[in-house]
């Protein structure tokens, strides 16, 4: 099947990735595309250098490597045009720079990426743009926070580290009524298990460094507007002169090739973790948006195609001086589980999060909230990692 074939949008997440991106004949018939190092494009004479009436024009611009994962996340996303950017946390900050301007007012989930916040804090701040804070329960009720200059709303479902769900459709028709962009990050779902865009989302955000990657060696964000939003978001990321690296725009590629099916065994292991550790008694609540127990499931089960391989759950502990203790002897008693940030990657990781940044999404009281990347690893190892790790909180 090549790209140009219609009938690639009725068929199988997994057939769609297998065959989405560039067609081979445009490689001389080789499966992938080139990987192409530029900076310098040569232009055939002085007419065309001056009008740059050419596909290509200089390395930061794109590339054939470039293009074809553009390509390839525009299929997913459905979007009129995707640029790269070096991480996830770029992918962010160039809308919000695209979209806000000195005296704008943004609005931003509390369950937002800490880095985001931090962003919006100092950067933003220093820029001019004023922010606040919304509940992501909050719905067609954003209404009531939105004030004349109010440009951008800025959405994640699930959030950070608690997994907090949206009702992305009903916020983005209140923010589209004032002249505000909404922006999301997707990354949790990635567009195979949610597309923003059809749910009125002008801005899909992602850190590729996750699922796409999904080695734990790759960092790259992808950035993906609709019709309206592609001219401005476009026009800033040249102004910016940011780019993404042809090696790894070629290594994200490829990582779609197998994203379903790393995916589908991420959903279906962090499924069977989160289950089991809601039936223990040492684990006080369990944070993931695929379980009937969680606040947000309604909201999952309607919008979302799937789960993927990352949630938390709140450790069960009698008082606030043991969270800290029964938390770090938890981790340190963990053998398969590497200690590390980020996720999406093959490994299990695990890591106890922090929550004093939150002004509305206060952390749970009950414990300390400990997030876990379910990588392909087998379950029953894992399962037993956590019984170390529960064996060791126990002690403290
Ligand atoms: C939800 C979310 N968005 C964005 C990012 C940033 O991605 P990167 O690490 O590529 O900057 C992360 C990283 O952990 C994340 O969890």
């Amino acid at each position: 099947m090549t790209s140009h074939d219609n009938s690639k949008d009725e068929a199988g997440v997994n057939t769609r990735l297998a065959h989405l991106g560039p067609s081979p004949h445009d490689f001389h018939g080789f499966v992938n595309p080139p990987v192409v190092h530029a900076s310098t494009v040569l232009f055939p004479n002085a007419r065309t250098m001056e009008t740059r009436d050419q596909k290509y024009t200089y390395g930061t611009r794109g590339t054939p490597t470039t293009d074809a994962l553009c390509d390839a996340i525009n299929e997913l996303e459905g979007s009129a045009g995707t640029v790269l950017v070096p991480s996830g946390l770029t992918a962010v900050t160039v809308p919000f720079l695209a979209f806000l301007s000195a005296g704008d007012h943004a609005l931003i989930v509390d369950s937002v990426y800490f880095p985001t916040r931090h962003f919006c804090d100092t950067m933003l701040k220093r820029l001019g743009i004023s922010v606040d804070y919304y509940d992501p329960a909050i719905g067609a009720g954003i209404e009531t926070l939105i004030k004349p200059n109010t440009r951008l709303v800025h959405t994640e479902a699930p959030g950070s580290n608690t997994f907090e769900m949206q009702d992305i459709a009903a916020i983005s028709a209140v923010a589209h009524r004032h002249g505000a962009v909404v922006t999301m990050d997707n990354t949790w779902a990635t567009p195979v298990y949610f597309k923003p865009l059809d749910f009125g989302v002008d801005v899909s955000i992602h850190a590729a460094t996750k699922y796409p990657a999904g080695h734990s060696d790759v960092l790259l964000g992808t950035v993906s507007a609709n019709a309206a939003t592609w001219p401005q978001l476009l026009e800033t990321h040249g102004t910016l002169g940011i780019c993404g690296s042809p090696d790894d725009s070629y290594q994200v590629m490829r990582g779609l090739r197998t994203m379903g099916v790393r995916l589908a065994r991420h959903q279906e292991s962090a499924l069977a973790v989160a289950s089991w550790l809601e039936g223990r008694e040492d684990v006080a609540r369990v944070l993931h948006p695929a379980l009937p127990s969680f606040p947000g499931h309604d909201l999952w089960k309607r919008d979302f195609k799937g789960s993927s391989g990352i949630f938390s759950f709140v450790l069960a502990a009698d008082s606030p001086e043991k969270f800290k203790p029964k938390a770090h002897a938890f981790l340190d008693a963990l053998r398969y589980f590497g200690l590390g940030y980020s996720w999406g990657g093959y490994e299990s990781l695990a890591v106890h999060v922090g929550l004093g940044d939150r002004r509305i999404c206060k952390a749970p009281a009950e414990g300390p909230v400990l997030r876990l990347q379910i990588g392909l690893e087998d379950v029953a190892d894992l399962k037993k990692d956590l019984d170390a790790g529960f064996a060791a909180a126990a002690a403290v």
